[in-house]
């Protein structure tokens, strides 16, 4: 057993409502510095939006969300970056004509305030984490050449290049094979590695057994199950909310 990790972030009944229909509802858990956690659920079990009320790009409705301590809900997405917390996004969105050196650099240029601010500097920065994330080779390509997994390999060189303490990961193995995934698993790793918390969102069970120490499920916006990952996936209601028979079935012996 590992020691005890101090907590990082906290929610406490974090809840989201768009119209009548609550997308996040009553969220409460806590992320430990330096752990790994999966968060998994059903098309529109409110995964994005539980990211999205962290990063500051949604407002609760309800609840709170501390990060070491203090309380981060209400502030604007831009000062909860500088505090130490980076994303990707689901849709990722590289400025095409520019290269893929330029585009890491930009996440180095407004990132926390551990980022570099000169240019010269965010180049740097640029190159240390595009080599991390496997893209050393093809810093000088416009990003419009990428394929997909290069594209979300960028996405994570981007927001790791702005030195966050937690990085928020949304569907990063989206459309990757199993070869690529492989890939994008070492990538998470290393970051991981570096000592930056993660938090990801990730459909492939793959994923969140290889390197999750805890998963999260999420159903209509609430904590169904959480625990470790070999656990939480053998949860009667788990595989009825989510996983299905098919894959109950795939994992007897
Ligand atoms: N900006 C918005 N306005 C209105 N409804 C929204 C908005 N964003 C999300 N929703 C709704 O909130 C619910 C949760 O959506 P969310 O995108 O968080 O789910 P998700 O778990 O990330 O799903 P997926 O696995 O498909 O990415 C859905 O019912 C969705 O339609
Ligand atoms: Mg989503």
């Amino acid at each position: 057993m590992s020691a005890p990790l101090a907590s990082q972030l906290e929610l406490r009944d974090v809840t989201k409502r768009f119209g009548g229909v609550a997308a996040v509802d009553g969220v409460t858990f806590d992320i430990a510095k330096g752990d790994i956690v999966g968060i998994i659920g059903p098309n529109g079990a409110g995964k994005t939006t539980l990211l999205n009320c962290i990063s500051g790009l949604q407002r609760l409705d309800g609840g709170d969300i501390r990060w070491q301590g203090d309380s981060i809900s209400g502030l604007a997405p831009h000062r909860i970056a500088k505090l130490g917390i980076g994303r990707t996004f689901q849709i990722v969105r590289p400025f095409g004509s520019m290269t893929v050196r330029e585009n890491a650099a930009i996440g180095a240029l407004f990132g926390s305030a551990e980022a570099r601010r000169r240019p010269k500097e965010a180049f740097e920065q640029a190159d240390e984490v595009l080599e991390l994330v496997g893209l050393k080779a093809k810093a000088g390509l416009a990003v419009s050449t990428l394929t997909i997994p290069d594209r979300k390999r960028l996405e994570v060189a981007r927001a790791v290049a702005t030195k966050p303490q937690l990085l928020l990961l949304d569907e990063v193995m989206a459309g990757l094979n199993n070869v690529e995934i492989d890939e994008a698993l070492d990538m998470v790793r290393a970051v991981h590695a570096t000592g930056v918390t993660v938090l990801l969102i990730e459909h492939v069970m793959r994923v969140i057994v290889g390197v999750c120490r805890r998963a999260i499920v999420l159903d209509f916006g609430q904590v169904l199950a959480q625990g470790e990952p070999e656990v939480v996936l053998r949860d009667e209601r788990v595989i009825q909310a989510y996983l299905g028979e098919r894959y109950a079935k795939r994992r007897q012996p």
